[in-house]
């Protein structure tokens, strides 16, 4: 017999409370905190998907690996186990720990490139873009054409579009293209995976120019699965064997262990150039920390070292992808849109369509993750104008390409009942979706807008 439900491959040891709070709490905390997610106290916040990352629970194994934590500042054995793991599973042969993926990012450009440049990925993460555009150079997202439609069932929409590549190399030159990057899972693109294939096209194009190739690797183990799962020829590897081939078609990494590290907070900078490792290790010592610590303590990275080993495990993969589908599943029956296919760590809901009423300029996604906590005190957050979105010169923001909701899943931390439940407030706000209202900018500042702006609801009249 083989049963359909597909149930969380652990039980649980420790527990967190939760804090119910009713339709009119929410209505002053989030009125206090200007209409903005980002700007509520966690506590006032039911089910938390604002984000993926360092939101993960550690397994009985990481808490065990937290007391084995080598404390000293130099040599340190905790290091050594981390440096041994992440070569096992890499292949690269330097490993700088760094405090989390961004850092990693900032050492690597600032070694690598150069006023002028262009840094080709498939989509940039915002912190990637801006870590490029630190050192004045220019990062260009090369997504594969189907990525642009959110309703195709295209496996691989992560996958980076090998032939503008190919231009772009023409066009630019090898000297200002100081490496090409591959997210996977593109993240900024609807958490979709690379292909295997994908990734030999762009080494191929990669080796005839002679530019290194990086992989920002922080969801690696989802996208091992999903080409397990999709890819022709595929099928009888281990998601291990894959992402260790993953890594090998690269010539080094960066990593925000925060996401597929199972950790709440840690990153890493991985390659296998012995001359650029040397220049990001001095860098490194000026601002994360001595080399065999790069700003975590030794306890991060035996718990990070046991995070990486249980990743690939098939049996937490196949829960973690199946919930996010189902989720997914859950908001097309009610009759909301989103991103398709479901991404690995996230499900990504389309404001766009169901909220037509509310234009570009009044935030229609921001109108819905308020809706979502509103209703059920569920938070995710708006990928859309509030984000992307420039001042016009009528006074109008320029709107962002798509209006989407992120509905990120913590690792291991919520049950198939909370998801239901998630599903429940969806339809719920689904119901009402079209007494809905836009949203207006009362104060904000001049980068990254949506992190801390003040908004307010526009009233029914106006
Ligand atoms: N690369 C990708 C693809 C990411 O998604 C992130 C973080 C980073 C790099 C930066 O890593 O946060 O450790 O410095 N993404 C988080 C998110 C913040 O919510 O998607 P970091």
């Amino acid at each position: 017999m083989v049963y359909r439900t597909i149930i969380e491959p652990f039980r649980i040891k420790s527990v967190e409370p939760l804090r119910f709070s009713t339709r009119s709490d929410r209505e002053r905390a989030l009125a206090s905190a200007g209409w903005n997610l980002f700007g509520l106290q966690a506590e006032d916040v039911l089910i938390d998907l604002l984000t993926d990352s360092g939101t993960g629970a550690m397994s009985s194994e990481q808490w065990a690996a937290v007391m084995r934590g080598d404390e000293s500042y130099a040599g340190s054995a905790s290091f050594e186990r981390f440096e041994a793991t992440v070569r096992d599973l890499t292949g690269y042969a330097y490993v700088i720990p760094t405090h989390q993926g961004r850092a990693a990012e900032r050492i690597l450009f600032s070694e690598t490139v150069r006023t002028g440049d262009v840094v080709p990925n498939n989509t940039h993460f915002d912190t990637t873009r801006a870590n490029v555009e630190y050192q004045q150079a220019e990062a260009r997202d090369l997504p594969c054409r189907e990525a642009a439609d959110l309703d195709s069932e295209a496996p691989f929409k992560g996958d980076l579009d090998v032939e503008a590549l190919q231009r772009t190399l023409d066009e630019v030159g090898r000297e200002h293209v100081p490496l090409v990057m591959v997210t996977i899972t593109n993240n900024s693109g609807g958490g979709q995976p690379v292909s295997l294939a994908n990734l030999r096209a762009v080494r191929a194009v990669c080796d005839e120019h002679e530019v290194p190739l990086f992989l920002d690797a922080a969801r690696f183990a989802e996208n091992a699965w999903f080409i397990v799962d999709r890819e022709p020829g595929q099928h009888d590897r281990s998601p291990r064997a894959v992402a260790e081939e993953l890594f090998r078609l690269a010539d080094g990494c960066t990593l925000s262990l925060k996401k597929d590290g199972l950790g709440n907070i840690g990153g890493l900078l991985a390659m296998n150039d012995p001359d650029l490792a040397e220049r990001c290790r001095n860098l490194l010592i000026l601002t994360e920390g001595f080399p065999t610590y790069g700003g975590l303590a030794g306890r991060d990275l035996d718990a990070l070292a046991q995070g990486l080993i249980e990743v690939t495990d098939p049996a937490y993969l196949r829960y973690r992808i199946r919930t996010a589908a189902y989720l997914a599943e859950r908001a097309q029956e009610a009759g909301v849109p989103t991103v398709r296919p479901a991404g690995g760590h996230a499900v990504y809901l389309d404001a766009k369509r169901l909220l037509p009423h509310i234009p570009p300029h009044e935030y229609p996604a921001q109108a819905l993750a308020c809706e979502l906590y509103l209703e059920g005190g569920v938070r995710g957050v708006e990928i859309g104008t509030l984000m992307f979105g420039r001042a016009g010169v009528d006074g109008h923001d320029s709107p962002a390409p798509h209006e989407l909701v992120r509905l990120a899943l913590p690792r291991r931390v919520y049950t198939q009942s909370h998801v239901d439940y998630v599903g429940e407030v969806i339809a719920g706000v689904r119901a009402r979706a079209d007494a809905l209202r836009g949203y207006r900018i009362v104060e904000q500042p001049r980068w990254l807008r949506h992190f801390t702006a003040r908004l307010e609801p526009l009233s029914a009249t106006t």
